[in-house]
């Protein structure tokens, strides 16, 4: 067995996940390679969310009885949680959404309706990149057209990282908000946050990072990160669908308004007009993702209880022996970064001209999950002049025999295809 320094016991961690004993296809060993999509949960999340269930299960902040009570505390301990796992200065400064998109809508929407200086208008500039999630992308455009705002972006050099040779000129005294990807979900790269925040905070500019590739796998820290905004996802690091979370810099929280409105985000309604709840409540209308927050919270006391540094550690070990073992097949061009410098968990790449849905369609079939298509960032793909991408991505339990799978998979691709 291939040992690599920095590796977890897998062994030991493997048994946590009983989705990883399945097979697949008569027989097939599952080889999980499509963790960028969503992550595997743990017994101690599914039993979270069934606990939450079978004893507490009742609506927050609204009831005086027990049940609703218990409910409120497990809610709102779950924020506390999160605060903590992201070194937050105040709970208060975090917004439980649906997932990270709803999250990036939830920025875009509260500038868009903002006063000054907040506000975009038709004389302001919003700053994207070209690798960015779709989700980073259409609410940026949608506030574009709404406001008639002009929207830019870093584009990216051949080898998959952002070109910033002309960060004065993309981001200038007008732009208002940079909103960019700490870790690329196609192409892997981790983008160096310094240097855009240095120079956004020269000319007064808000700051939102979509971290939902990073929080699953790196030590988080949002005052290191010094940014205005951070975004990210429960079900991509261990926790359920259903739960995504905004962090928000709290005097921003306080002066920017709702997007939703409706119970539990108002202070009082009348007929004519209504004021609201501080936040975070004033951006959480409805009743919230309760056991969704409590199964997050779970998934963040597991990965803490491992060590978030271990893990980055782990993945790195594991990414490096998969770039060395990717470039040995022939044929195969990486998408993204070719070494394991500043680069995340995922790994994308051609196989010749094999289409990548015919080769994860035969990578299917060996028990290997992989992700195939555009990986909504369609953009990154018609950069690179190609329809889609392969994608292989690790987490906390991928083992460098899943890599050697992987590689005798495409192998296997390759004799297929002739
Ligand atoms: N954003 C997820 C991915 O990259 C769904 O696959």
């Amino acid at each position: 067995m291939t040992q690599l320094p920095g590796l977890l016991d897998t062994e030991a961690i493997r048994k946590d996940f009983p989705i990883l004993d399945r097979q697949v296809h008569d027989g097939r060993k599952l080889v999980y390679l499509d963790n960028a999509a969503t992550s595997q949960k743990p017994r101690q999340v599914l039993d979270a969310l069934s606990e939450y269930y079978e004893r507490y299960n009742a609506n927050v902040h609204r009831g005086v009885h027990v049940l609703a009570e218990e409910a409120t505390a497990l809610y709102e301990g779950a924020r506390d949680k999160v605060a903590a796992f992201i070194n937050a200065p105040s709970r208060d400064e975090v917004i439980f959404t649906k997932n990270a998109s709803e999250s990036l809508n939830l920025v875009a929407n509260m500038l868009g309706w903002a006063d000054e200086p907040y506000r975009v208008d038709s004389e302001t500039e919003i700053v994207i990149t070209e690798m960015e999630h779709h989700s980073n992308i259409v609410p940026w455009q949608l506030l574009s057209q709404r406001t008639g705002a002009k929207l830019k972006w870093f584009g990216l050099t051949d080898d998959g990282r952002l070109d910033l040779s002309n960060i004065d000129e993309i981001i200038t005294e007008k732009t208002k908000i940079v909103s960019f990807v700490l870790v690329s979900n196609i192409l892997g790269t981790v983008n160096p946050v310094e240097a855009i925040v240095r120079r956004a905070q020269e000319v007064g500019a808000l700051v939102c990072i979509d971290a939902s590739q990073a929080a699953p796998h790196m030590p988080m820290d949002v005052q290191a990160l010094q940014a205005d905004f951070v975004a990210f996802t429960g079900h991509k690091m261990c926790g359920p669908t259903g739960i995504g979370v905004l962090w928000g810099r709290q005097e921003l929280l306080e002066d920017l308004p709702p997007f939703l409105g409706g119970g539990e985000m108002i202070e009082t309604v009348s007929m004519h007009s209504s004021t609201y709840a501080p936040a975070p409540h004033k951006f959480e209308a409805g009743t919230p993702p309760i056991a969704q927050a409590v199964g997050l919270g779970a998934a963040i006391d597991y990965l803490s209880a491992i060590g978030m540094d271990k893990i980055l550690a782990h993945e790195h070990a594991i990414t490096e022996y998969a770039v060395r073992r990717l470039t040995e097949v022939p044929d195969l061009r990486i998408i993204g970064p070719a070494t394991a410098e500043d680069r995340g968990a995922a790994i994308s790449f051609t196989l010749g001209d094999i289409h990548p849905h015919d080769v994860g369609q035969v990578l299917d079939e060996q028990g290997i999950a992989v992700r195939v298509g555009h990986h909504c960032a369609r953009p990154v793909c018609l950069r690179y002049g190609i329809p889609a991408t392969t994608r292989a991505s690790f987490y906390l339990y991928s083992t460098p025999a899943e890599i050697d799978a992987l590689v005798d998979g495409l192998e296997h691709v390759r004799n297929f295809f002739g």
